[in-house]
C-alpha cells in the first residue's frame, strides 16, 4: 500500500492518516520518516536477537515480573514498543496491550508476533483520549528521543493517557552505568545520535506535567557478554548489588514508577 494513500481523518484536526499492512500509522504528515529509511526500519528484522537470547531472556522476564508486581491487569499502553516482545509476554501475563512506535518496521515485526493490532504514534503526540489506560509502560524509548523538549512532551503524554489510580513505569539507560557507550557502539540500534537521560531530567519532566510523586530503582547489571552457563550466578548477583546503596547508581537501568492519584 502506498504511504499517501489515507483512510482515516481526523474530524478534530482534519489530518488524514494512512492504514498500511493493516496498522493505523497515526504521524502527521510533517513528521513521518521516509518510507524506506535507515534506523529502525532498517534493523527491525535484526533487532530481536541484537542481545544473545539467554540475556533478552533475562530481561524480558526481569520487566514482566516487575511490572506484574505493581501494575493492575487491564488496558496497558506500550509506547516506543518496538517488536512487541515485552507487549507479547505481558498479554500471555494477562494484560491488554496496546503497542504504538514511530517505526513502521518494527511494528511490522509487532503486528507478525502478536494477536494485537499496534498503532504508529510518535511518543509526544500520542494518539489516545485522556485516562485511556490503566497502565503506561516505557522501554528503552526515551535516549533515542534525546531531545530535552521532545522527552518532556512525551513524559507529559505518557501522564496525559494514564487513567487514575493507573501506573505509569518508565525504563530506560542509565547514564551512570559505564559500560553503555561500549554496548551502544556494538548494537546496530544505536546510531550515535541518542542521548542518555540523566534520572532528574525525567523526574524534573514528570514534575511539569503534573507528577508529586515518584518511585525510582535502580535494576539491572547482567551484560550481554556473559555466557549462558554463567548466568544463574550472574542473576542471584544482580539482585544482590540492585539492593546495596551507592554501588545499585551504576547499574544498567534507570526504572521510574509513577501511581496517579
Ligand atoms: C531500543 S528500541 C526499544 C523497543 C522496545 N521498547 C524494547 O524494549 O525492545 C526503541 C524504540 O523506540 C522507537 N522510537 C524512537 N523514537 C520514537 C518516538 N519519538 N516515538 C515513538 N517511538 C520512538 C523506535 O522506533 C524503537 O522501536
Amino acid at each position: 500500500m502506498a504511504w499517501q494513500e489515507t483512510v482515516i481523518l481526523c474530524n478534530a484536526c482534519g489530518e488524514t492518516y494512512p492504514i498500511i499492512d493493516g496498522i493505523p500509522f497515526m504521524v502527521h504528515r510533517t513528521e513521518r520518516p521516509q518510507p524506506v529509511d535507515g534506523g529502525f526500519d532498517a534493523i527491525a528484522q535484526v533487532y530481536d536477537s541484537t542481545l544473545p537470547p539467554h540475556v533478552t531472556e533475562h530481561y524480558l522476564n526481569k520487566r514482566v515480573k516487575f511490572i506484574s508486581e505493581r501494575m493492575q491487569r487491564g488496558m496497558v499502553l506500550d509506547v516506543g514498543g518496538g517488536t512487541g516482545a515485552l507487549a507479547q509476554r505481558m498479554m500471555e501475563a494477562g494484560y491488554q496491550v496496546v503497542g504504538t512506535d514511530a517505526s513502521l518496521g518494527m511494528l511490522r515485526v509487532y503486528r507478525s508476533r502478536t494477536s494485537s493490532v499496534p498503532v504508529g504514534a510518535l511518543a509526544h503526540a500520542l494518539p489516545f483520549r485522556s485516562e485511556a489506560f490503566q497502565g503506561v509502560v516505557c522501554v528503552a524509548l526515551l535516549h533515542h528521543i534525546a531531545q530535552t523538549n521532545s522527552v518532556r512532551a512525551s513524559l507529559a503524554e505518557m501522564y496525559r493517557v494514564l487513567r487514575r489510580g493507573g501506573t505509569l513505569i518508565i525504563w530506560d539507560h542509565n547514564p551512570a552505568n559505564p559500560y553503555w557507550p561500549v554496548l551502544m557502539k556494538k548494537v546496530p540500534q544505536d546510531s550515535g545520535q541518542e542521548r542518555l537521560i540523566p534520572l532528574l531530567e525525567i523526574c524534573h519532566g514528570l514534575r511539569l506535567a503534573g507528577v508529586c510523586s515518584v518511585q525510582v530503582f535502580k535494576k539491572g547489571f547482567v551484560p550481554d557478554f556473559v555466557p549462558p552457563v554463567l548466568l544463574p550466578v550472574l542473576q542471584w548477583l544482580e539482585e544482590a548489588v540492585e539492593r546495596i546503596p551507592l554501588v545499585r547508581g551504576w547499574a544498567a537501568h534507570n526504572v521510574v514508577v509513577v501511581h496517579k492519584e
